[in-house]
């Protein structure tokens, strides 16, 4: 029996900060100022508090300017679109990222439209999703645009290929079909109602598992030579020692039998989130200084 290849997220992402911190070195040299990322956190989640730390480091390591902004999980909605106003104004920013999930007095959606679309490097706003949608050009959100890169480093043309989503989420199922759509693959969206999820999963070249659910797609379920990229991020204690892990949506080792390659969970799609948060950073801020993209992102 062959076994699958394991995609090395953790390694791409690398070599993508590598290629913005060249990026960030030439726009600097070209508009006289580093790119600067705003990063909103209300509240203190352990998780987002993780995610925002990190983000900040990987902010500076590639010679970007990184502002925080921390408020209370108190703060009133007009408050927190007040400060999004003066953040849209400040032209030392070309990215804004307002770390969700917000606290339920405060109104997601109405945050997001807040945002300045050309800073929205999250590609949240309406405006992004619609030009996606519309095949013009967008700022992406991270994680699909992630995984994007990671199948056409693995497979190179998606074209008429049978891909298969896992998942409708507006962060991530959704921006990922039209991502595959505009990459000329038969994209199927499938979700917690679909009926018969194993046959639908049964004949995909491509599957995206971004369910939310620890090891739901089996693998017995994935087409001999199919690439899956697994989305989850799972926190699950073991009954037998009471200690937790992270696992995936897809139960990876059984999937390896099956596949021609997947992404590990932890290593895979996680990395290549935050490295694609900066790239769409650089990008905005290029968009900004009416410079033309950067070449190679
Ligand atoms: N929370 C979990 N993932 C994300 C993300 O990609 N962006 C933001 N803003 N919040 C998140």
């Amino acid at each position: 029996m062959t076994i699958g290849k394991i995609i090395d997220g953790k390694a791409y992402a690398a070599g993508l900060r590598d290629t913005v911190a060249e990026g960030v070195a030439v726009f600097a040299a070209q508009a006289g100022r580093k790119p600067g990322l705003a990063v909103v956190l209300v509240g203190e989640d352990p998780a987002s508090s993780v995610y925002v730390r990190s983000k900040g480091k990987l902010t500076v390591a590639v010679g970007m300017e990184s502002y925080e902004f921390k408020r209370p999980v108190t703060i009133g909605q007009d408050d927190l679109l007040d400060l999004i106003a003066e953040l849209n104004q400040d032209d030392r920013i070309d990215g804004i990222l307002v770390q969700l999930p917000l606290p339920d007095h405060i109104d997601e959606a109405s945050v997001i439209a807040a945002i300045d679309p050309a800073k929205d490097v999250d590609g949240f706003h309406v405006v992004n999703a619609g030009r996606l949608a519309t095949g013009q050009e967008a700022l992406v959100p991270c994680t699909p645009m992630g995984c994007i890169m990671l199948l056409k480093d693995e497979l190179g043309d998606l074209s008429g290929l049978e891909a298969v989503v896992v998942g409708r989420s507006n962060i991530v199922g959704k921006p990922m079909a039209q991502l595959l759509l505009a990459e000329s693959c038969t994209v199927t969206i499938a979700h917690s109602r679909t009926r018969d999820l194993a046959s639908i999963v049964h004949r995909a070249d491509i599957v995206v598992a971004a369910v939310g659910r620890a090891e739901m797609v089996k693998g017995e379920w994935i087409k001999p030579g199919a690439t899956v990229i697994d989305v989850g991020i799972n926190r699950v204690t073991d009954t037998e020692d009471g200690k937790s892990r992270i696992v995936g949506d897809v139960a990876t080792a059984e999937a390896l039998a099956h596949v021609r390659a997947i992404t590990p969970v932890p290593g895979g799609v996680g990395p290549m989130t935050i490295a694609v948060l900066l790239r769409n950073t650089l990008v905005a801020a290029h968009a900004r200084a009416g410079l033309p993209k950067p070449e190679g992102l």
